[in-house]
């Protein structure tokens, strides 16, 4: 059985003082909601990550972190390692989230190496792809999603690719409060499944979680979870209040 996943991706948002007012309001309720099976995580900003690993200590709730830089270390000024973020306790690295495409400029020859990295430190990626609104408009987010792949995902063994964690997040969606429609959601998530499994067999498609991204909610995440091919949410927005969080971690019950 593949695992469901709710990860809360808070971007560059909160001071470690309030991030960790934030992990102590989800950890003191988080049992209430949390069924079996379901992993939740959250992704705060790298200056917190060490605080938040031991505020986490003995608790279900998993860390990760939103980035992290291609090469094992050297002279990049201003970049993080995976082996500085597994050092500090954290299981998650997300790779290649839209906002790093598009504002940091991170192409797919370096998300295919970050997953890579990620992968040797034995971390886990919730690597992320999807389509742009006009992509979308034209038809042609199978064919991106399809790209994406072959590009940054397919170098991987199928021993490797078993440990990925997929965010499909269309990218007009993201922050956007539109949201795909669960039965939108379902769609591309079987053809991302079909996709794994033409090149790597059913057993490995279907046992990797794919999250759906992009204004999840409270009020849509039960929806969408309940479609068969759809494993969780990656979330943005609402990963930053523990009661909203909390609420789309429940849409698993
Ligand atoms: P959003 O962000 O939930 O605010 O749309 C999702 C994401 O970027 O991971």
């Amino acid at each position: 059985m593949r695992r469901k996943i709710v990860a809360g991706n808070w971007k560059m948002n909160k001071t470690v003082s309030e991030g960790l007012s934030l992990i102590e309001a989800i950890k003191a309720n988080v049992a209430k909601v949390q069924g079996a099976g379901v992993d939740v995580i959250v992704s705060p900003p790298y200056v917190m990550l060490s605080e938040a690993a031991k505020a986490l200590q003995g608790s279900s709730v998993k860390l990760s972190a939103q980035n992290c830089h291609q090469e094992e270390s050297g002279a990049y000024t201003g970049e993080i390692s995976a082996t500085m973020i597994k050092a500090i306790g954290a299981e998650y690295i997300i790779i290649g989230h839209s906002e790093r495409r598009q504002y940091f400029n991170e192409t797919s020859a370096s998300i295919a190496k970050k997953v890579s990295v990620v992968l040797s430190k034995g971390l886990t990626p919730i690597y992320c792809n999807g389509e742009v609104k006009e992509e979308r408009e034209a038809g042609k987010h199978f064919e991106v999603v399809q790209r994406q792949m072959e590009q940054e995902l397919f170098h991987l063994s199928a021993e490797e690719v078993k440990k990925v964690v997929i965010a499909y997040e269309p990218v007009w969606a993201i922050g956007t409060g539109l949201t795909a429609s669960p039965d939108q959601a379902q769609e591309i998530h079987a053809f991302i499944r079909k996709q794994l499994s033409n090149k790597y067999g059913a057993d490995v498609a279907e046992s990797i979680s794919i999250l759906y991204g992009g204004s999840c909610k409270p009020d849509n995440a039960k929806e969408i979870f309940s479609k068969k091919d759809v494993d969780g949410g990656l979330i943005g927005g609402a990963a930053l209040k523990a009661e909203d969080f909390l609420a789309i971690v429940n849409g698993f019950n």
